[in-house]
């Protein structure tokens, strides 16, 4: 483990989390009331929601770091065990993390596993069976990119934008109006449901520039709001 780039944090549900040094904030990856649980807050409803609505369900994921949420999408994916195909694509630009991960998929030692096996233990809880399968489930049907890219391939297939990426004080960019409306068009399919755990004032108006519908939710631990946003959800499956 690379002590100097990271600390492994606790946070009050009893799973990790991971403390970035290298930028001047040391942002958390996520909020200390609980990684497991603002995971299943602001991302399980709506997993669930795109994969009772979409066949062959498709999801968009910025960053992957501990995985969190691409477990949480393969364990909801398992708990229904359908015939079409569900996908995922994520992007991480910290190789350290990508490299990791798909070593925890293909069911090999990692430099992480003490964290991994704390993080695991908390879906355990809830995903006794699925999280058997859940690692080869990855390894098929999760494709993992480095930095945040416009996918040709993936062009206007996403059905859930799951936007987890830190603050705007530590990724500037990756809050931009501009940068919203250009990602949000190339990727939403229709119909679309984008959620994250913030809501700032760009990315409402790249949301609603992009035609979506934007939707009262409360953020997670007292935080004041979250974001919950679709497009053509009421009028096509
Ligand atoms: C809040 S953390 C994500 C936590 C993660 N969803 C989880 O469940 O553990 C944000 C992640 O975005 C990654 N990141 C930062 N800039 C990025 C970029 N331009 N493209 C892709 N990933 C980025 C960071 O390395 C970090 O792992």
């Amino acid at each position: 483990m690379d002590g100097e780039r990271f600390a492994v944090v606790m946070t009050a549900d009893g799973s990790p989390t991971i403390q970035d040094l290298t930028h001047p904030q040391r942002e958390w990856m996520h909020h200390r009331g609980g990684a497991y649980q603002e995971t299943q807050y602001i991302y399980g409803e709506a997993i669930r929601a795109v994969l009772a609505r979409c066949t062959h369900p498709r999801f968009l994921v910025v960053g992957l770091g501990l995985g969190y949420i691409e477990i949480l999408i393969a364990c909801e994916w398992l708990k229904i065990s359908r015939a079409d195909t569900c996908r995922i694509l994520s992007f991480e630009a910290d190789e350290n993390w990508r490299t990791n991960f798909q070593q925890w998929c293909q069911g090999r030692p990692t430099a992480l596993d003490a964290i991994y096996q704390l993080r695991d233990q908390k879906f355990q809880q809830d995903y006794p069976q699925q999280m058997r399968h859940a690692p080869a489930w990855l390894q098929q049907f999760l494709e993992l990119h480095g930095q945040l890219d416009r996918l040709p391939q993936w062009q206007g297939q996403i059905h859930g934008i799951l936007y987890d990426a830190y603050s705007a004080k530590t990724s500037p960019d990756l809050w931009q109006e501009t940068f919203l409306m250009a990602l949000i068009q190339h990727y939403a399919a229709s119909p679309c449901l984008f959620v994250t755990y913030a809501s700032t004032g760009s990315l409402k108006r790249a949301l609603t520039a992009c035609g979506f519908t934007l939707h009262q939710r409360a953020g997670f631990a007292g935080k004041k709001a979250s974001t919950w946003a679709t497009r053509g959800w009421e009028l096509q499956g």
